[in-house]
């Protein structure tokens, strides 16, 4: 039996376009009619990269709230859209502590200052998801040495730093709010190109591989103390970051193309990293450690060849 006749809907790719828009649909509701949970109760937690509407990090924001977390403090390079979201999860979840703070994720006094005020505010750190990024696309020649020095210094000395101020803040004890020993969960956002090639330019996905070689190297350095490091590898997510490329698709009439890479055959939300956030931030991962995370509808799975047409 030939794979195209497995390929099991058969359907025309804009009817595929047209479910997967409901699927979207549902999964960005979901927090509407959902009941509030307790996943993040007491927690105290930190998230760079909040800033974009459509981004990751707000939509794990929000996710962090509806889970009862205690205190969110959340970091963006561009304070724009930072009142909003203060506001927006204050409104619905008015038990959540929100801390906004306009600041560089790449550099160190903000990301030591933040551990810090959350352990004399609150007592405690317990989750860090350092999620801020930029992406670049120029080809190899067109690559600045400026260009790739910026791109690891945001996307990867920031979750360095993250690493060494979160954990310092993590290690500390305080009986008085509950934390007897140490531990926490840092979270990094690297992305599937950091995996292997085909899905960023040379200085994205170099930056992509050091977090990820960051979540596993650091998970043994911090052997022991109940700090847990990992990091998350969305595949193409409708974002901030990628609003050109969908735009474009949309205005060409080819946007039901988008996605067709990866097992599942669409592109995903920034509500479902967010629900990847929650999983590691939680205990319900309480024994994952040092990995790296594929979020991808299968992409990284496999190498691009398609079964039945080797021949
Ligand atoms: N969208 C995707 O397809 C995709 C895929 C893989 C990985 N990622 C990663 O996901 C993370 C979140 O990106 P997104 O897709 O939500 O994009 P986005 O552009 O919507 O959000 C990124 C946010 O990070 C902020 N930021 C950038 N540099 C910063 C800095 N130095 N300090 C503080 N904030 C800074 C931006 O202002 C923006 O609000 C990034 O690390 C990105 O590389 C995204």
């Amino acid at each position: 039996m030939s794979y195209a006749k497995l390929r099991i809907p058969n359907k025309s790719i804009e009817e595929s376009y047209k479910h997967t828009l409901a699927r979207i649909q549902k999964i960005q509701s979901h927090l509407d009619h959902a009941p509030r949970g307790s996943k993040l109760k007491d927690k105290v937690g930190v998230i760079t990269g909040v800033g974009s509407l459509k981004g990751i990090g707000r939509a794990t924001a929000i996710l962090f709230a509806h889970e009862g977390a205690k205190h969110l403090y959340l970091i963006d390079f561009d304070g724009t859209n930072l009142p909003n979201l203060k506001e927006t999860i204050e409104k619905k979840y008015p038990d959540v502590k929100v801390t906004v703070q306009q600041g560089d994720a790449a550099d160190e006094d903000v990301i030591k200052g933040v551990c810090e005020q959350a352990v004399a505010e609150e007592g405690r750190l317990d989750v860090f998801f350092a999620n801020a990024g930029i992406a670049s696309k120029n080809p190899l020649h067109d690559t600045s040495k400026e260009l790739f020095v910026e791109v690891m210094r945001v996307n990867a000395l920031s979750c360095f730093l993250a690493i060494k101020h979160a954990s310092t803040a993590m290690l500390k004890v305080n009986p008085a709010v509950g934390k007897e020993y140490s531990g926490g969960s840092i979270i990094l956002t690297a992305s599937s190109a950091g995996l292997r090639s085909g899905a960023g330019s040379i200085d994205y996905s170099a930056s992509k591989a050091a977090v990820n070689s960051m979540a596993k190297t650091s998970a043994y350095q911090l052997q022991k103390t109940d700090i847990r490091v990992n990091s998350i590898c969305p595949g193409l997510i409708e974002t901030g970051m990628t609003t050109f490329t969908f735009e474009y698709a949309r205005q060409r009439g080819t946007a039901a193309k988008i996605g067709q890479l990866n097992a599942l055959g669409r592109f995903g939300v920034a509500e479902e990293i967010a629900n990847a956030a929650l999983f590691l931030a939680s205990d319900d991962s309480s024994y994952v450690n040092g990995q790296n995370f594929a979020v991808d509808g299968g992409l990284s799975a496999s190498h691009p060849v398609v079964p039945g047409r080797l021949s």
